[in-house]
């Protein structure tokens, strides 16, 4: 047959990894990408047309005829961007608006997990200021306060302050008009990508992310700011209950819903001292830096499982991973994950290390080209260094080898990714 041509949709990091594998897949005769990064670019075709132009995303597909649409973040997803592919009879890989939900509204995804019994924090909604006292008496320290809003993980609240969190919670009320608070889990969190549509799922190599912008996990939360996997959090054990307690109550439920789920359901674990998985969070896409670390984890053509999955054939084939580890650190710019300070120059990313099994690179995310060539920041999250090797702590290796040659005037990286899964 002949190579699919397939559309990427974002600017990520993550859309650089997508548009990498999919270019390394034997299915897929060439990748686009929109509107993309630098990174995309060595790999795809970019185009100008940006996530929120649903519109323009389905004219640019019908006019490239493209074969499959692979959509990156969430924003799209919720605002219809896969219900209208499908109106056209595009395959797209990413669920429906109502699908989307589970990111999109987090009261609509703790109603769902609490239908379908899937283990989970409990959650109150606050609508008054009045209410805001009684509400922190009802659960206990350390106190977490969630803004149901789409916020890449920085709408997110953890602390032990009583002020703080009061704070938090007037905020949310004034800003959105209600808040969420949350009962705390305690454990180590773990992220677990599922494939899935109404044929089947496939549970890819749990990864683990580095949410806190600090060593340690000290500062406040970000997008993510490094990856591994697999992570060995996540044993059989854990990944036999997760299975049964959670993806399997979750795909049932979507694949008997009226438009059924095609996509990737992110499972956002944590797991308790005792081996007890509660979900965290659900997001409707690969997470980023997540998929980093698991799309070089792709034995089988990614083209072809992305494809199969669109179009509900999932169950058709095997899907199968390299026995190899993944690690990415992430280089943020000044002032991430506040305000940034973008528009600076980049140097030293396009070192690569081969070295026998060891791989290093680079996959972009908030960085463009100027047409001198130059590399220029535009973001908060910048680029990640990736390293791909036998072991954790050789793939870690060639991450740090990498990120530290680059420069990037007051960028900042973390320097203990992967501390949990080393000796
Ligand atoms: P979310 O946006 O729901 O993914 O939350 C972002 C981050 O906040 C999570 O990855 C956790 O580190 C933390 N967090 C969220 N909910 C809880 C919770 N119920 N208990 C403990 N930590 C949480
Ligand atoms: N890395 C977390 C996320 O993608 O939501």
């Amino acid at each position: 047959m002949a190579g699919m041509e397939v559309l990427v949709v974002g600017s990520g990091g993550r859309e650089h990894a997508l548009a990498l594998g999919l270019s390394q897949s034997d299915s897929v005769s060439s990748v686009h990408c929109t509107p993309g990064n630098a990174g995309t670019s060595m790999v795809a075709t970019n185009h100008g047309i940006l996530v929120s132009d649903i519109e323009g995303i389905v004219s640019l597909a019908k006019q490239l005829m493209v074969s499959l649409v692979v959509v990156g973040p969430e924003a799209p997803l919720v605002n219809g961007l896969s219900d209208r592919l499908r109106q056209e009879s595009i395959p797209s890989f990413g669920p429906h608006s109502e699908g989307a939900l589970l990111e999109g509204s987090k009261t609509y995804a703790k109603t769902i997990m609490e239908s379908l019994g899937v283990p989970t924090g409990r959650f109150e909604r606050i609508d008054e200021i009045d209410s805001i006292e009684a509400s922190l008496e009802s659960f206990e320290p350390p106190w977490v306060i969630k803004r149901d809003v789409l916020a890449g993980g920085k709408g997110v609240t953890v602390t032990s302050s009583r002020k703080d969190a009061h704070e938090a919670l007037r905020n949310g009320v004034e800003t959105d008009g209600f808040v969420l608070m949350e009962e705390h889990l305690s454990g180590e969190e773990a992220s677990v990508l599922v494939i899935m549509d109404e044929s089947g799922y496939v549970m890819l190599p749990a990864s683990q992310d580095h949410k806190r912008v600090g060593n340690n996990d000290e500062g406040p939360n970000t997008g993510g700011m490094g990856a591994y996997a697999p992570a060995p959090v996540v044993t059989p054990s854990v990944l036999a209950r997760t299975r049964e307690e959670i993806v399997e109550p979750m795909h049932h439920h979507l694949r008997n819903s009226e438009i059924p789920y095609r996509g990737c359901l992110y499972v956002g674990l944590m797991i308790d001292e005792d081996g007890a998985p509660s979900v965290v969070e659900f997001n409707v896409r690969l997470g980023d830096p997540e998929a980093q670390v698991t799309i070089p984890l792709f034995q089988s053509d990614l083209g072809l499982v992305l494809l199969a999955a669109a179009q509900g054939n999932l169950a058709d084939i095997d899907v199968e991973f390299k026995k190899v580890h993944a690690a990415t650190v992430v280089l943020a710019s000044e002032g991430y994950p506040g305000d940034v300070f973008s528009g600076r120059l980049i140097e030293g990313w396009d070192a690569t290390i081969e070295e026998g099994q060891v791989l290093g690179f680079v996959h972009l995310a908030g960085a463009n080209r100027k047409d001198s060539g130059e590399l220029i920041s535009t973001g908060g999250r910048v680029l990640s260094a990736t390293g791909i090797a036998p072991t954790l702590g050789e793939a870690l290796e060639a991450s740090y080898q990498i990120i530290g040659g680059i420069e990037l005037e007051g960028s900042h990286y973390r320097e203990d990714i992967g501390f949990r899964a080393l000796p």
